[in-house]
């Protein structure tokens, strides 16, 4: 079992509003044909999601937030997921769409219902699902954003890695130069927080991805541009992108 995230910077345009990456999200719905295992793929709200969630001030924290606001998230956030779907449908894959409110209650994960995904997964159908506004209870509704999710499976799926596709070659020790780190070893390198990320962007992912490996799951950035470093990782080839290392108590 592998989860994929999809992050929302790679599949759109996050500088500009409702703007969908068909080519790029063609080019990663291809390459994952080439993967023999059960798959779940969960995607980012980008310059969909992100974008509402900006403009009507919602965040990840519970709260009474405008209700025009979380149905207008939750509507464009079913039509980035359209968008997937059709892709991974025209590239003959067999998508099975769950929006996130099928396995969570409040900002519990259903532990049975997750189970059930995984068996899902393993009948050849590709359950996809994504970041979104969710109600909390007590008229509160928060962002439980992919990031977060991938954390949620993992604890409970033990999945045999994760990997998050971004608009970066993996992370970077210097965001000059570029350097890339190939293997996370011990501290995070501090980042730079993006305004236009009510889910905190590359920080969150790093937080997620630290959870993770600390679960003794190897965690991969690699770039969705490039999706066959995608394939790469899952084949255990030579790949280019930064690897958290799975390590437990570490
Ligand atoms: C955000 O999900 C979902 C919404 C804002 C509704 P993510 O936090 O996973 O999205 P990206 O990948 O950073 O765009």
């Amino acid at each position: 079992m592998i989860l994929i995230k999809l992050g929302g910077s790679i599949i759109t345009n996050k500088e500009k509003p409702l703007s969908p990456r068909k080519k790029t999200i063609d080019g990663i719905t291809k390459s994952l044909r080439k993967i023999k295992e059960p798959i779940i793929i969960i995607h980012g709200g980008g310059s969909y999601g992100h974008y509402w969630s900006v403009k009507y001030d919602m965040h990840t924290k519970e709260r009474k937030y405008d209700i025009r606001g979380v149905s207008i998230i939750k509507n464009s956030m079913i039509e980035l997921n359209k968008i997937i779907l059709d892709s991974l449908l025209k590239n003959k894959l067999n998508p099975y769409a769950l929006p996130p409110t099928d396995f969570m209650s409040g900002n519990k994960p259903i532990l049975n219902k997750i189970k059930e995904i995984e068996k899902i997964a393993k009948s050849g159908l590709i359950p996809v699902t994504y970041g979104d506004a969710l109600w909390f209870g007590k008229n509160k509704t928060y962002i439980l954003s992919g990031d977060k999710i991938m954390t949620h499976f993992a604890k409970i799926l033990k999945p045999r890695l994760c990997i998050f596709a971004l608009n970066e070659d993996g992370l970077y020790s210097d965001l000059k130069s570029k350097k890339l780190i190939s293997e996370l070893k011990g501290n995070v390198p501090l980042m730079s927080e993006n305004k236009m990320d009510v889910t905190g962007g590359m920080t969150r992912k790093v937080e997620e991805a630290v959870k993770i490996s600390k679960m003794g799951i190897n965690v991969f950035f690699v770039n969705g541009k490039k999706p066959e470093r995608i394939v790469a990782v899952v084949k255990n080839r030579e790949f280019k992108g930064t690897m958290f290392r799975g390590k437990r108590n570490g």
